[in-house]
Parts: structure tokens; C-alpha cells; sequence
């Protein structure tokens, strides 16, 4: 079996988490095959918040509702992949560079769900580089702190944010305090977002397997 059907195996296994409602989303590959197989039963939802352009633009595409965040209040559930995940369901996330909407509307949500393929579960956080977005004046600053924490930060060039920022992808970190790294980083000036999901972490984990789905739970 493919990642790409061990992602979409998790996809549908989210789809029994939707009751209704206005339902947030993520971003990526794996959210995409959420998103079309939300288009099937979008008749029992309200309709959608959404973690990025390229989300909305398929929300609508199959003729579901994008609302601003500020306009519906609190949300009953977030569905997202991840770059990575430990077994408390940190997860480090913005390989595609969503993440500063991602954290948001994790946040405004009461239920987290994180949909990936079995290889995204990992015993310790860091091998996939973290993303941090920043502040575009603060790229050169904020590259040097992630030095002095260890890491080794690489510009993620000719992209920017749906925020208009940039990214730096930090190589080398093995993080084995997810919540003190978050919290460590968020502090710097010039951070927007660092891709440590930890203070708010999923609730539950889907993982698509060659022999089915399987789920984690902190
Ligand atoms: C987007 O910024 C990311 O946080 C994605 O959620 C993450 O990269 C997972 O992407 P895939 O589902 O494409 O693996």
C-alpha cells in the first residue's frame, strides 16, 4: 500500500468524527483526501473554517461554505495532518507552511483529530526539520537564536506565508521537551509561529497502515 492510500485510509476514518456543525480544516495532502470526501456528506455539515488558501480553494471548489474564524466563534472539531507526531501527540507541522493557521484554529477547537500515514509517528520529535515562520525583517535574527539552541536553520527561499512571512526550517533538533521548546521559541522576538504542537496537542491520532487504520491516543 502507498502512503498516499494509507492517507486517505485515515481520512475516512476521521469522516466518523463529523457530526455536524462547522468544521475545521487543515492543510496538506492528507487533509485533501479529508476534504474530498467531506464533499460526500457535506450535506450534514454547516460548513467549514479553513487553515489555508489552497484549503479553501478546495473546501469551495466541492461546494462547502468557508466562514472566517471570527465570524463562528469556538469549533467542536479541527481535522489536520502532520509532518510528525510522538506518542503524547505533539507533533511538529507546517511542512507545507500553514502553520501559523493551523495553531489558531487548533486552538479555537474543542476536539483536535490528526489524520496521518504510519510513518509520521515517530519516538522522538525532530528529525523531520522544524518549521518556524517569522517575521521577514527578523529572518537573520532569529536564524542565529535557533543556532544558539542547537539547530541549524535553512531559509525555505521563494516561499511565503498565506501571512506574508517567511520560514526557516531548523535541522538537528532532537526534541525531547516539546512544550519548553515551543514556549522557548515562541518567546523570541520575531517568531510568528514555531511548528511545535504541544500546549494544544491532537486528542487523537488516525494512522493509515497497510492492514488499516489505527489509532493513538495520548
Ligand atoms: C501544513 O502546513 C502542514 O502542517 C501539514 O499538516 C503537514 O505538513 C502534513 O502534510 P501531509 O498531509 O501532506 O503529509
Amino acid at each position: 500500500m502507498t502512503p498516499d492510500e494509507m492517507k486517505r485510509l485515515a481520512a475516512e476514518a476521521a469522516l466518523e468524527h463529523v457530526q455536524g456543525g462547522i468544521i475545521g480544516v487543515g492543510t496538506g495532502s492528507t487533509v485533501n483526501h479529508f476534504i474530498d470526501l467531506l464533499a460526500g456528506v457535506k450535506h450534514r455539515i454547516d460548513g467549514a473554517v479553513s487553515s489555508s488558501e489552497a484549503s479553501s480553494a478546495r473546501l469551495r471548489a466541492h461546494g462547502i461554505e468557508v466562514f472566517e474564524l471570527n465570524d463562528v466563534g469556538d469549533l467542536d472539531l479541527y481535522v489536520d495532518g502532520a509532518d510528525e507526531s510522538n506518542r503524547q501527540l505533539h507533533l511538529i507541522k507546517g511542512g507545507g507552511g500553514a502553520l501559523t493557521r493551523e495553531k489558531i484554529v487548533a486552538a479555537a477547537s474543542r476536539r483536535f483529530v490528526c489524520i496521518a500515514d504510519e510513518s509520521k509517528l515517530v519516538e522522538v520529535l525532530g528529525a523531520f526539520p522544524l518549521p518556524v515562520e517569522v517575521i521577514p525583517m527578523a529572518r537573520s535574527y532569529v536564524a542565529r537564536q535557533m543556532v544558539a539552541l542547537g539547530g541549524t536553520p535553512r531559509w525555505r527561499e521563494s516561499f511565503v506565508t498565506d501571512n506574508g512571512n517567511h520560514i526557516l526550517d531548523v535541522h538537528g533538533l532532537e526534541i525531547l521537551r516539546p512544550t519548553e521548546l515551543e514556549q522557548q521559541i515562541n518567546n523570541i522576538a520575531g517568531v510568528v509561529t514555531v511548528g511545535i504542537f504541544a500546549l494544544r496537542p491532537a486528542d487523537l491520532l488516525i494512522l493509515g497502515t497497510p492492514e488499516g487504520t489505527r489509532v493513538v491516543e495520548p
